[in-house]
């Protein structure tokens, strides 16, 4: 395959640049420009007729404008005669719009993966998906990393001897056990209801056993905090005596501070897949964010050289 080549768009620099000097590839020079009727236009600067593309841009705030940057950069490429065009989206958008569990709504995150194709997305690679079923909505090749190995090397520093995994609703067991799996520990799950749409989850009854034990919570992300502190209360009430959390994606939205503040957490970990403004990194003292800049460098480099990705997740033994 001919050259590789990094652009990224302008929602994560800072994963951006770590990615790059991870793969050892400079970013490749481009302008953005927003005109006063909010329409985008990037220009391309530098040639990349035949090269082998990666497009770095994750779903963070302003969302919608973020996502219609990525398409333009995707066209602009694809129309400058790049050979090949892979979006590398850390945080996938629209992740956890994956079903139709009401009447006459959009199933979102399969339109987005419509639009990357459209635009002229080759091949995507993101990381740690709401559902892993959500690969099943590209038809072109989709590469998932999950973040397992960075937080099981941070949760590993400590003695994990009287530790338990334990997943916030059923619906994170998978991921939660996978987790669990890894760091050779026994999990629980809580049993979480979704009232309606207020992002309020209320939980009364856990699966498992915690008394006595360091609880880790683990989920794919933490959004408005109201599953982890739930979780938090229901550890404590059944007898856990530390509960730390761990997560993949740092969405950190709506009354997170609060929710956070007061679920008493003694230690919050999560990646960088989304930035955590300075504000967020302040209300939340216990915070460690981790990078997951070598793992997305591999897997480019892996990609670009015909390598298998899925490999990186295997633990020795494991195939
Ligand atoms: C939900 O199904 C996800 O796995 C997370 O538990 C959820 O996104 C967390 O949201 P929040 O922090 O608002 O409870």
């Amino acid at each position: 395959m001919s050259s590789i080549k990094i652009f990224a768009g302008s929602s994560h620099p800072a994963l951006a640049q770590s990615i790059a000097a991870e793969a050892r590839v400079p970013l490749g020079g481009l302008r953005v420009t927003r005109f006063s009727n909010e329409n985008i236009k990037i220009k391309i600067d530098e040639n990349v007729r035949g090269s082998d593309v990666f497009v770095i841009q994750t779903s963070a705030a302003p969302l919608s404008d973020h996502i219609v940057e990525l398409l333009i950069l995707i066209d602009a490429l694809k129309f400058a005669s790049a050979a090949r065009i892979t979006a590398v989206v850390p945080y996938f958008p629209y992740a956890r719009s994956d079903k139709k569990d009401e009447a006459r709504i959009s199933i979102t995150a399969r339109l987005m993966a419509d639009l990357l194709e459209t635009a002229g997305a080759d091949r995507v690679l993101t990381m740690t998906l709401h559902a892993p079923q959500i690969l099943g909505f590209f038809r072109k090749p989709a590469d998932q990393l999950l973040a397992t190995p960075i937080l099981k090397e941070h949760f590993e520093r400590e003695d994990l001897s009287r530790s338990v995994v334990v997943a916030t609703d059923a619906g994170a067991g998978k991921i939660a056990g996978h987790f669990a799996k890894r760091l050779h520990l026994p999990m629980a799950i809580i049993d979480k209801r979704r009232v309606d749409d207020s992002e309020l989850a209320m939980s009364s009854a856990l699966i498992g056993e915690v008394e006595g034990k360091d609880a880790i919570i683990y989920d794919d992300e933490i959004a408005t905090g109201g599953s982890i502190q739930e979780a938090a209360r229901i550890l404590r009430h059944f007898g856990a005596v530390r509960v730390r959390a761990g997560a993949t994606h740092a969405v950190l939205s709506g009354p997170v501070l609060e929710r956070l503040g007061s679920a008493g957490l003694d230690e919050l970990v999560v990646t960088d897949t989304i930035p955590v403004s300075p504000e967020k990194a302040r209300g939340l003292s216990n915070l460690h964010v981790l990078s997951t800049a070598k793992l997305f460098a591999d897997a480019i480099v892996r990609i670009h050289n015909g390598q298998s990705v899925s490999e990186m997740m295997e633990e020795p033994g494991e195939s």
